[in-house]
């Protein structure tokens, strides 16, 4: 296959990211069964994740979607995170699902279980596709999770480089003079 410019290789498949979100949404659907649960999409990395993942559940549920400021065309990130753009749910008494596509350094899911843990959710859950171990700064619970992938700059179904790449439709790995150049 030829692979866009830019694209080192690919590290899932849509056969695989298809198969895995089917277990996710398969293991959620049982968990909760009887339940209604607000899936909380963060954006933008997300939207492509929560779209699939949420086509396949079969207990009810409702999305809503927040944004968090983090690193952009950097590899780097400072371990402060801000919310750009908050729900439009109240979610006390709710149970809620927050879906992320990947979790590096684990600022950002710390920061979001935290601030949305205060709103007394009935329960506080996270499904993420991709997590980095190697990467990770401080702990933070992955209640459903996809795939653990090694210390790569991963692109595409949400996820970007400089926004681009994110509607690839496999998971692929950037060649690292794309993100060396802007250093
Ligand atoms: C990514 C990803 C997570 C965060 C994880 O977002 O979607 O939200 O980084 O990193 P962390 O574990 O080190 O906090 P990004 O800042 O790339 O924004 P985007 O989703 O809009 O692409």
């Amino acid at each position: 296959m030829q692979l866009p410019d830019g694209i080192d290789q690919i590290l899932s498949s849509q056969e695989e990211i298809k198969a895995t979100i089917q277990r996710l949404a398969a293991q959620i659907s049982a968990d909760y069964e009887g339940q209604e649960v607000l899936l909380v999409g963060v954006l933008k990395g997300a939207f492509i994740f929560l779209a699939d993942l949420s086509r396949q559940l079969t207990i009810p549920h409702v999305v809503d979607f927040l944004s968090v400021s983090s690193y952009g065309a950097t590899a780097t990130t400072s371990g402060e995170v801000r919310i750009i753009m908050d729900l439009r749910t109240f979610i006390r008494d709710k149970h809620v699902i927050i879906v992320e596509d990947i979790v590096d350094t684990g600022y950002t899911l710390s920061y979001l279980q935290q601030l949305l843990g205060a709103r007394k959710p009935a329960s506080l859950r996270a499904c993420v596709l991709l997590s980095k171990p190697d990467r990770r700064r401080v702990d933070t619970p992955i209640d459903y999770l996809g795939f653990e992938i090694p210390d790569h700059w991963v692109v595409g179904y949400g996820l970007d480089y400089s926004d681009m790449y994110r509607t690839l439709p496999y998971i692929a790995v950037l060649k690292p003079e794309v993100y060396l150049e802007s250093q």
